[in-house]
């Protein structure tokens, strides 16, 4: 039997229609929140990130259903209006947007860690990164953007 799912996406409350067995990541994507991926649907590529009330996690692993009453932000929520995140001013600036998959998890990893530390250390921000995987091409820009985010989200770009 369906039920409805009440949560806030992006700051907006929602309430999603959604079977027992439903996935957060699928229920998402079917509502247009098309920045969240879907990799594995195993839990360990992390392209599925979102942030339920801030933590980062692997939304392939959530029932639908468990977001009940949740806060949850997706990559489509980082920017206000036509301004983009200094994530993701910093991601652009420094060549950190490789793909599609790994880019809106790492973006809202950084976010997370920079809410949490605003001035992290090179190996905190490899480790908040280290949950998304990427074969491709390597770690070094966006471990390069987080820093300088952070730096500029201190001088008060945001
Ligand atoms: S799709 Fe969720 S961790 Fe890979
Ligand atoms: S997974 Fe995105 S560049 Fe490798």
């Amino acid at each position: 039997m369906n039920l409805d799912l009440h949560c806030t996406v992006n700051g907006e409350p929602k309430s999603f229609r959604v079977a027992p067995g439903d996935r957060l990541s699928e229920v998402l994507r079917r509502e247009g929140y098309f920045g969240v991926k879907v990799g594995c649907s195993t839990g360990d590529c992390g392209t599925c990130t979102v942030l339920l009330d801030g933590e980062p996690i692997v939304s392939c692993l959530l029932l639908a259903a468990e977001a009940e009453g949740h806060e949850i932000l997706t990559v489509e929520g980082l920017a206000k209006g036509r301004e983009l995140h200094p994530l993701q001013v910093a991601f652009l600036d420094e060549g950190a947007v490789q793909c599609g998959f790994c880019t809106p998890a790492m973006l809202l990893a950084a976010k997370a860690l920079l809410d949490r530390d605003p001035d992290p250390s090179e190996d905190a921000i490899r480790r908040a990164l280290a949950g998304t995987l990427c074969r491709c091409t390597g770690y070094e820009n966006p471990v390069r953007a987080v820093r300088i985010a952070a730096e500029r989200m201190k001088e008060g770009a945001r």
